[in-house]
This record gives structure tokens, C-alpha cells and sequence, in this order.
């Protein structure tokens, strides 16, 4: 029996009916959807297309590049520079911003992009990802690096990509969170994941543990809590998670709830963070938020961030509400100098594990 499924253009069109610019961006997301398309299909393939292993080139994050970031990237610029629709771009893999070539029209979006999101897992065939976000650009010149750096409550969508055991592609264009599988017979995303929420209150966190010495105490202290379970003062065991692929986790928490944190660090200090304000940190936010959940920096929200570079990087803490802002609250105790730093009772009075009882 035929069932009327939702696919992602049809979605477009209901959401984004009425001016112009709205159905121009509605054609971009159908754009930016192409392009997922190819994405998962050249992932799919691994080594089997010689896509595995790493370059000798590094990006301008100081990244050693992977075949499949340089082509990935090749496939977001050709499948949205053509259309008319979008007014520059730019990406992880390139320091400047794109411009449209001369024979293209230009149209009023910026369109920004992590063409494939831990790609360090795409030789362990762990899931990878595209992040990406649009903003307006209001002018007929043609878009400077200024131009890029808006914060991120001025996106007017935002998504990714999972290419897990199917692929899915997750977007907002500002009326909640949606989800859509794509359908490899047919080649269509359809609506499966509509109206994502994530839970406000959670017991699952995710954050590299490795770099808890060079933390902030107030994420020290956040992550002892947890750890410390039922005998600390959460009263209550908590599980964590570690993908080192953000898409991955994101997606998780969109599913089932959680926080995601890659807070500052003092690993390296020039570094405010680790994750890319404009195109990893700002439309995960905005689709969190999408999804009632909640995004920070740790002392405020993310997408009130003011992007100072392009490829500037930022503390992200973001998932299930109650725990971003308890977060939150730790960190401005601290700034006040009133936190009560959480000591396990591992490393209590009578402990063998306290520092001068190892000594
Ligand atoms: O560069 C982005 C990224 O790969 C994210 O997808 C992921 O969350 C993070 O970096 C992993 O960082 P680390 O290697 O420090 O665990």
C-alpha cells in the first residue's frame, strides 16, 4: 500500500512558503541536501575509493587534511555556487571565505560549513558528519570576511549530517528540530524525526576526560559530581560517553538527552577552546536550542557570541537544560569566588589515594 511520506523538499516548501527569500531558502537547504547525498555516498565507499588515510596537507587549523576533507569540501562549493542563492561561503578547509565565480549569480545567504566532522574517525568507520549554517547577507556587493562574522541568534537555518549506519540529515529553520532519513532506493530524505526534544533533565555526559587537568575548576568540578554518583552530591550515578565525533554525540543528546562539553582549556592557551564558533559550535547550538535544550559558553549563551575571526574557536557546553545551567552556575560561583569545589571521597581525609598518603 502506498503511505504518504514527508519528504525533506515538500517539508521546505510547507515551512518556507510565501516570499521569495524564504523559497530561496528553501532551494538551498534542497541544495545543501544534494550535496549530503554525494557525501555519503563517497563516505560509504571508504577504502574502496582510496579515500582512506591522510594527506600531506594541512588545513588552516594546523590539520592534517584527509582525502575525503578535500573532496568533501569540492562537493558542498559545486552542488551551492551555481544556484544564485547564495552570496559567499566558507569552510574549515579554506582560511578565506569563498567567493561565487563571476559567471554565477550571487543571492543573499552566506552559507558556512565543516564539510566532514571527525574525519580523524573516518579510517575506524565511526560515524562522520557535516555541520552547516546560513546566514543573511544584505547587500548586492559581494560578501567580505565582516560580513561572515554575525552571531549565531542571526542564523536563519542550521544542520548536520550523521553518516552512521544510515544517514540522516537534522536541520532548523528557526520552527523546532527535524529529522530525515535518507531513503538510498528512492534518493529522497524523508521526515522521520520530526519535532525533536531534548529531555531537560539528563544522566549522561560527554566530555574528553583526558583534559581534566588543564580545565577550569568549575568543569573539574562539574565532572567530579558526576563521576562521584550516588556517594556524591548528585545523589544519583551518571554515564558517559566519548565519540570524539560531535555530530555523533549531538545527534545522541537530540535523541535521548544528555551534555555535550568541550569547555576552555589550558592545553593551548592562545585557544578558547576547541570547537569552531561559526560552523561546528553555532548551528549545533541553535539546533539544541531548536530542540529546547540549551547551549553556553559556560558564562553566557553561545549564540550571543561575537564572532571575532572566522575560523575563532569556542567553549561549547550544550544538551539537556537543568545541567547546562547548573554548568553555568558553577562557573559564575567561581568567577564570585563562592564555588565549593566537590573533593571525591576517594581523595578524602582517609583515602589511600590522597596525595601525601602516595608520597
Ligand atoms: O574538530 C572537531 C572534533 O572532531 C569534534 O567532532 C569532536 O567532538 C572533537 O573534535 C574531538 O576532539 P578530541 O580529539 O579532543 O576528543
Amino acid at each position: 500500500m502506498f503511505t504518504r511520506r514527508t519528504t525533506l523538499s515538500k517539508f521546505l516548501i510547507e515551512q518556507l512558503k510565501g516570499s521569495k527569500e524564504s523559497n530561496d531558502l528553501a532551494a538551498l537547504l534542497v541544495d545543501v541536501a544534494a550535496a549530503i547525498k554525494a557525501i555519503s555516498a563517497v563516505a560509504a565507499k571508504g577504502a574502496l575509493e582510496g579515500n582512506t588515510g591522510s594527506l600531506e596537507t594541512v588545513n588552516v587549523q594546523g590539520e592534517t587534511q584527509k582525502p575525503l576533507d578535500v573532496l568533501t569540501n569540492e562537493i558542498m562549493l559545486r552542488h551551492c555556487d551555481w544556484g544564485g542563492l547564495v552570496a559567499g561561503m566558507a569552510s574549515e578547509e579554506m582560511e578565506e571565505p569563498f567567493a561565487i565565480p563571476a559567471e554565477y549569480e550571487r543571492g543573499r545567504y552566506l552559507l558556512l560549513f565543516d564539510p566532514l566532522d571527525g574525519s580523524s574517525n573516518i579510517d575506524l568507520n565511526v560515524a562522520v558528519g557535516t555541520i552547516f549554517s546560513v546566514l543573511v547577507h544584505d547587500s548586492a556587493q559581494p560578501p567580505q570576511l565582516q560580513d561572515f562574522l554575525q552571531i549565531g541568534k542571526k542564523q536563519v537555518a542550521a544542520g548536520y549530517a550523521i553518516y552512521g549506519p544510515s544517514t540522516l540529515l537534522v536541520l532548523t529553520v528557526g520552527r523546532g528540530t527535524h529529522g530525515f532519513t535518507l531513503d538510498r532506493e528512492i534518493g529522497n530524505f524523508i521526515l522521520t524525526h520530526p519535532n525533536l526534544s531534548v529531555p531537560n533533565e539528563t544522566s549522561e555526559f560527554a566530555i574528553n576526560t583526558s583534559n581534566e587537568r588543564f580545565w577550569e575548576p568549575p568543569m573539574q568540578r562539574y565532572v567530579e559530581e558526576c563521576k562521584a554518583g550516588k556517594t556524591g552530591p548528585r545523589e544519583r550515578d551518571f554515564n558517559m560517553r566519548w565519540i570524539a565525533s560531535m555530530v555523533a554525540e549531538v545527534h545522541r543528546i537530540l535523541i535521548r538527552g544528555g551534555v555535550f562539553m568541550y569547555p576552555r582549556d589550558s592545553k593551548a592557551p592562545n585557544k578558547s577552546g576547541r570547537l569552531r564558533l561559526l560552523y561546528e559550535a553555532n548551528p549545533m547550538a541553535m539546533l539544541i536550542e531548536q530542540a529546547g535544550g540549551l547551549a553556553s559558553t559556560g558564562r553566557g549563551c553561545l549564540l550571543e557570541k561575537q564572532p571575532e575571526q572566522l575560523h575563532q574557536r569556542a567553549p561549547v557546553i550544550l544538551g539537556s537544560r537543568c545541567e547546562v545551567e547548573r554548568i553555568e552556575r558553577y562557573h559564575h560561583e567561581y568567577d564570585k569566588g563562592e564555588d565549593q569545589p566537590f573533593v571525591s571521597p576517594l581523595f578524602n581525609e582517609r583515602s589511600l589515594f590522597r596525595p601525601e598518603a602516595r608520597a
